[in-house]
Formats: C-alpha cells, structure tokens, sequence
C-alpha cells in the first residue's frame, strides 16, 4: 500500500471509530488502539504536511485566532419555543390549529431540553460550510473553526444521499464532569470561573482562537434542522433524526415518540428522574409534533412555532440561612470558604454545605454568618451559594475575615502573584494538604484502592501508622496494628491491605495522575506516560522534552519539573520507586537495556519508516536508553531518515550529525 493510501485508510478508519465511540456510543476498539492510529496518523501527515485537509481528525485543533465573528443572517429564522406551564396546552393548540376532533391521537417527538448554545450547521453537498449561532434568531455570527473543533461535529458528512444543501440545528453544550474540570482550572489559573455549564459552553464557543475552543470539550446533539434543498424534506421528526444519526451527526440518545398529552407528560416526569443521572445538564423537555407537514399546516405565533412546546423543570434553588462558614484546605493547598447551611430540600436533595469557591467570590457575594442566602444546585456539581439576601442581615453583623493563616497547619497563608487563590504553602508538612493528597493518591481514579476514605485516612494518620502515601505499602508488615483500630476488624483490615496490594498493578499513567501533580489530569498523565514510557525518563526530563509529549502546555511542563525537583517529592518517589510493583515504572514496554550505542544518545526521526510507526520507532529507541529528541542539534548522535525525510536531514547534514537509513536502524535495534 502506497503511503497515501494508508493515510486515506488511517483517516477512514478514525472517523469511524470515532462515530462509534461519540455518536452510537458502541466503540469497538480501545481508547489506546485509537490513540495509537491518531499517532500514526500525525506522523505520516507531519511527514507530509502537503497533504493535510482541513477535513483530516487531526485538524481539529483550532485554526488561527479570528480578529472579529462575522455576521451571518439566518435565510430560515431559528426561533425559540414557548414555556409552558399547563402541561396540556400544546395538545389541545395542536388539535385546535388542525381542526381535528380532541380524541385524535399525535405523535410527539420528545427530548430532553438541552441547557447550551442552538447553532446551525451549513452542509453543501455533505461538506460542513458554515456554523453559526442562534444570535436574536435573525441574525447570529459565524463560529466554523470554533466549532469544528467539536470532536463529534462531522465536517464530511457519512453515507450517501445527502441534499445539495442541508442546515442542521443543534445544541452546543459542556458535560457536567467538563465543566468541573474548567471551574477548577480557572480557579488554579486565576480566571473568574464560569457560572454554569450553559456560560460555560457558551464562552467556548465565542472564543476568537479557535485553539481556546478546541480546549474545551465540547459535545453537540442536533435537534432539527432549518433550510434544505427543495425535495430533501423528510416526512417525520423522527425518521429525519436518524437519517441525521446516520450521517454521522450527534443525535440525544433520550429522545421519544410519544402519544398525546398524557405521552409526553409520562416523558417529562421520566426524565426529571433521569436528570440528575444524566451527564449534562437539562432544564426541562421540548415537545415537537412528529409529522413535519402538520408542523407545516401549524404554522408560527408571533416568534414561535404552534407545534412546539417547552416544559421546564422546577428550579433548583431554595432559600436558607448561613450558620457558620468553614475554611478547607485542598489538596494543592488552596483555601476554599465553604458555607454551613441550615439543612434546606433543593430539587429533592437536602443541602447542608455550598461552596463559595474562593474569597474573592465570597467578598464579591459578602456572604455573612446569619445571611439568607439563595442556594443553587445544578446536577452533579456542588451545591454553590448563588448570593446574599443582604435585606434580612442583622445590622450588627460583619464581613467574613480573609484568614491569614492556614486553619489545618497555621503557617501563613499566601496569594500567589497574579492569582485570586489563597494557599497554604506547607505543602505535604500541612495536615490537611497531606490527608488530601492520600485520598487523591487512593481515588478510583488514580491508584483506586478500594475502602481507603476519609475516615480511614484520619485514623491512620492519627494513629501515625502513615505519614504519606508511601507508607501505605508499608502497612501490611502490622496487620494486627490495623485489624485493632477502630471499627476496624480483621477482615476489613485484609481487603484494605488486599486493595493496597492490588494497586501496586497500576499503570504508568494512573501513578501519574495520582501523584496529583498540577495541572497533571488524566489525560495529561496519560499523554506523559505514553511518551516517555518510564517514570525514570520523566523524571530527568528537561522542561523541552516534557513539552514533546502531545498536549503537554508550558505550564504542565513546569509543574512537572517543579514537582520532581521539589526535595520532599524526590525523596518520596523514592521510596515509592523501591516498592515493587508490576505497573508503575512504566508503560508495558521491555525493561532498558543498556545498549552500547543508544545509551544515552539523543536521536531524531524525519520522513516515513517502511516497517515501524514513528512512536513504536521512538519506544524502542527509549527502551534502549536512547532520548528521542524532536530537533537536530549539535548534541544529535543520530538522525533516522526514513522515505521523504523532512528539513531536519539538511540539518543533519550540515550539522554533520551521522545519518541512519530504516536497514541501519533496524540493525541497531536488533
Ligand atoms: S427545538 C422551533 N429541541 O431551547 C424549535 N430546542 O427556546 C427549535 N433547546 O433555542 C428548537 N434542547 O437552543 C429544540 N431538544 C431541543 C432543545 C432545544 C435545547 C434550546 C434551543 C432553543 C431553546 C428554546
């Protein structure tokens, strides 16, 4: 197979795996097989940059920064819907409008109601020309790179028979666990936090760097569509979302057809049981008429379709009182203020705690003890303080002081230059900094050692049985120790220490991430683990090198850095490091050898190998203690020159670095 072939068929290949993993939610391959084939696919196009499409999966890291939205008018009016509260309204507008008799029994398409962005994707002959926002409904701006960053957004239609021209509409919106992760991160970073998933969703959608919105991640449902060539027009909501789903689009799995009134209200009630289950966010449900030429003959009012209906969900706020407010200590040292509350039902959930995030949102919102405050809930995310009734505050009260101490370990507390966060810079000498890092260090997540929770991490540090998450492997030499503690018995002791035990199976990337390095999520611990292979590469990295592994920023690389050079972090990888385990050290790959040549020896790749993936060439450079460098230098022992090698074998060449052929280094690895 030519070399362009096979980048046709590694492209082919992801972008239906891709599908099957986004789309029908049914992978069939693993997440590392699929990394491994984007890789390649990298590789061969970083061999060949002439012969990248914008189309490409690996394009979808955000074009160049835009100066300004341009204005894009929309030829079909993307309206909204009407809230209402009679539940039985729309039924009997629909029956009215059609004039058919009150027992005729409708079909209504029925979906959750997304809380994000409506957009309109512009297809011409299968290709995504445009995307656009809702705007007013009139007139929206055009957002295609931002949103073509989207992961599941299909930029080249699948299948066949796709209209001249079709306008598919849909919600842009942020997955509760995404918009976690983004709250966190703007905090760490200093950056005012997002209110919502919706702002959320929003703000990353309008971003002029598309780079800025490839960041985040972003999911997309389509729930209609606008304008389409003259004979496409579908008959039903229904069939027309799956044509859609089978043209690769993004289509809610919790959408229904329903029957009458009495159809989508079961609906409603259904889901608002599943919302808290769910993994993004929903305000209520939208109701449609499943037959699109009845939706014809309904017509608008006003803004607003006859054949539609939006049923919105109690809010989930509630009013309470404020009895006190507590200072924890994150795992990072960071101060966060957390509001005790009389014990109030919010969206059938009794709430006696609400984060006020950090105390630059708490002067903002000046949260007192005594306050009424208005209390929100949204999901999975914490409850939150969303402000202060200040109209019912005793006069004689005052604001909350900013501590200048750290409650857990009394050392001073520090606002970092440029950042709203407050931190104990104690670090692992801090009690409560200490306690949180174990419980990061055991989380499912991470090393996932089963049973190890808070309480037990309190015991066990009380009791100095450990001092840090080393020791943990020390416990099993006194299980009697254990078996005595409190509500402790024998058994227990033995699955704690079995769990123990059974962590030491972990992989590279999981030791990583629990070693709750900033800035180190999942996937950057993933990314690091699977460049480098070994934790000892890691951790004698140069800050460069680190900056090689794919999606590794300057300021992960920092941390990075700054952690393993931190003295009190060594000497705990060290002890760590002796433990022996089956997954830590590093990636299933072969143990380093030392190879005569290689040891040591900075080599560089360019152009495309016959026989060997450019990463499986780089793993077994590294297996054999060679550092794979992505530039030539004067320090470059080798240069492997593969087919169409790239501007770095001139480099070589006037460098003087000794150039390899694919024969000589399979040789050498042999
Ligand atoms: S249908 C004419 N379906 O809610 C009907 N909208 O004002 C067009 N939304 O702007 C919208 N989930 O952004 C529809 N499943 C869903 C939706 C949905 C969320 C949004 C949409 C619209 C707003 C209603």
């Amino acid at each position: 197979m030519s070399t362009k072939e096979e980048l046709h068929r590694l492209r082919e290949w992801l972008v239906r795996h891709n599908y099957l993993y986004h789309v029908l939610d049914d992978p069939e391959v693993s997440d590392t097989e699929y990394d491994a084939r984007f890789r390649e696919l990298e590789a061969l196009e970083a061999a060949h940059p002439e012969w990248i499409t914008p189309d490409s999966p690996t394009q979808r890291v955000g074009a160049s920064p835009l100066t300004a939205f341009a204005k894009v008018v929309h030829r079909v009016p993307m309206l909204s819907i009407r809230v209402e509260k009679d539940e039985g309204e729309l039924h009997r507008r629909v029956l009215d409008g059609l004039g058919l008799p009150m027992d005729t029994e409708v079909a209504y398409a029925a979906e959750p109601k997304i809380d994000g962005v409506a957009i309109a994707l512009l297809y011409e002959h299968g290709r995504l020309v445009r995307v656009a926002t809702r705007g007013d409904g009139r007139e929206g701006e055009e957002v295609t790179q931002q949103a073509s960053t989207i992961a599941t957004l299909p930029r080249k239609l699948h299948g066949s028979g796709h209209p001249e021209l079709l306008e598919v509409r849909g919600e842009v919106f942020m997955t509760l666990a995404a918009f976690a992760t983004l709250r966190a991160r703007a905090s760490e970073q200093d950056e005012k936090p997002p209110k919502n998933p919706r702002n959320a969703a929003a703000g990353s959608l309008r971003q002029l760097d598309p780079r800025v919105t490839a960041q985040r991640s972003l999911e997309f449902h389509c729930h209609g569509i606008g304008e389409i060539s003259a004979g496409a027009w579908p008959q039903r909501h229904d069939t027309m979302m799956e044509r859609l789903r089978e043209w690769g689009l993004p289509v809610c799995p919790d959408a229904e057809v329903v029957t009458g009134a009495d159809g989508y209200l079961a609906y409603f009630q259904n889901m608002e049981k599943k919302r808290d289950g769910l993994s993004y966010e929903i305000d209520g449900v939208v109701i449609k008429v499943n037959d699109l030429a009845w939706r014809e003959r309904l017509g608008f009012v006003s803004n607003a379709p006859r054949w539609a209906a939006a049923l919105k969900f109690p809010p989930r706020e509630a009013e309470t009182v404020v009895e006190g407010i507590d200072v924890q200590v994150g795992r990072t040292g960071a101060l966060t203020p957390v509001a005790r509350l009389l014990a109030v039902e919010v969206g059938g959930v009794t709430v006696t705690n609400a984060t006020l995030y950090n105390f630059e949102e708490l002067s903002r919102k000046d949260v007192r003890v005594g306050d009424r405050v208005r209390v929100r809930r949204a999901g999975d995310v914490i409850p939150e303080v969303a402000e202060s009734l200040p109209e019912h505050r005793d006069p004689t009260s005052l604001p909350f002081p900013v501590p200048v101490v750290c409650p857990a370990c009394g050392s001073p507390v520090a606002r970092v230059e440029g950042e709203t966060i407050l931190r104990c810079g104690n670090g692992f000498a801090c009690p409560a900094q200490r306690k949180e890092a174990i419980l990061h260090f055991a989380s499912r997540r991470a090393m996932n050692i089963d049973g190890l929770g808070e309480k037990l991490v309190d015991v066990l540090l009380n009791e100095g049985l450990i001092g840090d998450v080393a020791d943990l492997y020390r416990l099993q030499d006194a299980p009697e120790r254990i078996a005595g503690l409190a509500r402790m018995g024998e058994k227990s002791a033995e699955n704690l220490l079995a769990a123990i035990e059974a962590s030491r199976e972990r992989d590279l990337s999981r030791f990583l991430f629990a070693l709750g390095i900033r800035e180190v999520g999942e996937a950057t611990a993933a990314s690091l683990a699977r460049h480098f292979g070994a934790i000892a590469t890691i951790m004698t990295a140069t800050e460069e090198e680190l900056q090689g592994a794919p999606d590794v920023g300057p300021v992960a690389a920092r941390r990075v850095l700054e952690f393993f050079l931190e003295p009190r972090n060594a000497e705990l990888l060290n002890r760590l490091l002796a433990e022996p385990t089956t997954g830590w050290h590093r990636t299933g790959r072969p143990t380093r050898q030392d190879h005569p040549l290689l040891s040591g020896a900075t080599v560089v790749l360019t152009g495309t190998l016959a026989t060997l993936t450019r990463q499986e060439a780089k793993a077994r450079l590294e297996a054999l203690g060679a550092k794979v460098s992505g530039s030539v230098s004067s320090r470059t022992r080798y240069l492997i020159a593969g087919a169409s090698p790239g501007s770095k074998y001139t480099q070589a060449q006037a460098l003087g670095v000794e150039i390899l052929d694919e024969e000589q280094l399979k040789s050498l690895l042999a």
